[in-house]
């Protein structure tokens, strides 16, 4: 039945390819617009490219990281997941296995000497070519059909994601089914931010961005190699790990020896995976009760907030640039600028929506409705808006 459903959409998505949006640019990348916003996608990872926002000197910026065209997504070695979605699993999984009733899968090991799968595997989700499903002004959709057995997981899972654009908004929406076995699935947008587009004259960094994780007091408990160790960690009142009880810049601690480790052994700063606490406040609607997070630059006024039914927040502060990353032409400054043209560390900040991370080895979280599904289940969702206003 499923599998009739799956097929009869990839026909419609054949006919409809070509006649509803006007296709790829010479870059291969599809532009989708609204009033104050428009953005690039590709089909290598279902990714954003480039995300256009005027700031307040009335010009447009190009705040996420990305390549120039879409065939050197799959040519560049370093594959930093340049604003795609990881699937089937994003994140980490311990050991690169886990078990579902009782039974023991292994998936291929991708990081860390094999000692863990990240974001899906070798050729997880953002390492293949999405199918264009529908491309209109101002939306586009990708679709993948993961195969039993890929990398390990069990069952087959199709998946889709809708990236739309309202004024000044941008949302997200993905699904997925599985359609043969119970599997975990999880998913999110792997988005790189510098707000200030590489063209604040004073720093290439992020750094001075501020941000604000309104209820995350907690965080998810790490070792080296950044895999959850089932502890729940209180993000104590100013705290390093403090974001929620007022706004601070990414960089307000990065004097404090103590930073060291923060984010895996011999990192300093952020990849950490801040919970979101909202069902103590009463029921809440995701799209009024929020933001979850707020991310500004004063250089160029542009500020994101980020809404989401998602129940964690992943922030990384790119404590692993080390400038090896060539920026694209539409950011950075051009011209007589002595400065190299590349991510630096501390250049980037990603935030991913996404739920408890390793869940799935975390028995005692009780999170398997969210990230175990099975043939007849509801299917998997993720849902975010991410709103731009720009502060003179
Ligand atoms: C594609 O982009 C890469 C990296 O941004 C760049 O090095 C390369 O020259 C571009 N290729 C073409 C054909 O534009
Ligand atoms: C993905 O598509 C790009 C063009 O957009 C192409 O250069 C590349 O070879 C494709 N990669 C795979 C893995 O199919
Ligand atoms: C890790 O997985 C391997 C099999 O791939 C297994 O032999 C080993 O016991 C597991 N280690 C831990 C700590 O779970
Ligand atoms: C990974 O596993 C190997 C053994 O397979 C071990 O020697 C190594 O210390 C582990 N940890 C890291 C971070 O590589
Ligand atoms: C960044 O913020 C710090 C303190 O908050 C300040 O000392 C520094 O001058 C700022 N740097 C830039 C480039 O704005
Ligand atoms: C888990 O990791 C956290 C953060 O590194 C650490 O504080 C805690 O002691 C660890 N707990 C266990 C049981 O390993
Ligand atoms: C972190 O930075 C904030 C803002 O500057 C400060 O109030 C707080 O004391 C710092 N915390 C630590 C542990 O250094
Ligand atoms: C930690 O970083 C320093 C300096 O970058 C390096 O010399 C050292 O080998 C690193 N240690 C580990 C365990 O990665
Ligand atoms: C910089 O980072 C990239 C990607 O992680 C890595 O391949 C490269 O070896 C690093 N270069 C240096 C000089 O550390």
């Amino acid at each position: 039945m499923k599998f009739l459903a799956v097929a009869s959409l990839f026909a419609g998505a054949l006919a409809q390819y070509g006649t509803a949006g006007s296709g790829p640019d010479k870059n291969g990348k599809y532009l989708i617009e609204s009033e104050g916003i428009k953005a690039n996608f590709i089909p290598y990872g279902a990714s954003i490219s480039n995300l256009w926002i005027e700031d307040k000197h009335g010009i447009e910026r190009d705040i996420v990281l990305g390549f120039d065209n879409a065939s050197y997504y799959t040519i560049d070695k370093q594959h930093p997941h340049l604003g795609a979605v990881p699937g089937r699993y994003a994140n980490r999984i311990k050991n690169s296995s886990f078990d579902i009733d009782g039974t023991t899968y292994h998936v291929l090991p991708n990081e860390n000497n094999n000692n863990d799968t990240l974001h899906g595997g070798p050729d997880g989700w953002d390492w293949r070519n999405w199918t264009v499903l529908s491309h209109t002004s101002n939306s586009i959709t990708f679709q993948i059909i993961d195969p039993d057995g890929k990398e390990g997981f069990p069952g087959v899972v199709y998946s889709w994601v809708t990236y739309t654009l309202t004024p000044y908004t941008w949302h997200i929406k993905m699904v997925a089914e599985a359609l043969t076995k119970k599997t975990p699935i999880m998913l999110s947008s792997h988005t790189y931010w510098n707000l200030d587009a590489f063209q604040n004259p004073d720093t290439p960094l992020v750094l001075n961005h501020t941000l604000h994780l309104p209820y995350s007091g907690q965080r998810v408990g790490c070792d080296g190699i950044l895999i959850p160790n089932g502890t729940i960690l209180p993000n104590e009142k100013y705290g390093l790990n403090d974001f929620w009880s007022q706004p601070k810049q990414i960089g307000a601690n990065f004097s404090n020896p103590d930073l060291l480790g923060n984010c895996g052994t011999n990192c300093t700063g952020y990849d950490t995976c801040y919970l979101v606490n909202r069902a103590q406040n009463g029921p809440y609607d995701w799209r009024e009760k929020g933001p979850v997070a707020t991310l500004s630059s004063d250089f160029s006024g542009i500020e994101i907030n980020v809404f989401t039914d998602q129940e964690a927040f992943q922030v990384y502060s790119c404590g692993g640039q080390n400038g090896t990353l060539t920026l694209k032409e539409t950011q950075g400054l051009h011209g007589d600028s002595k400065r190299p043209r590349v991510v630096e560390q501390y250049g980037c900040v990603v935030m991913e929506v996404e739920d408890w991370i390793d869940a799935i080895n975390q028995p005692e979280w009780q999170r398997d409705k969210r990230q175990i599904f099975g043939p007849g289940d509801d299917p998997y969702t993720l849902q975010a808006t991410y709103e731009f206003s720009v502060k003179k």
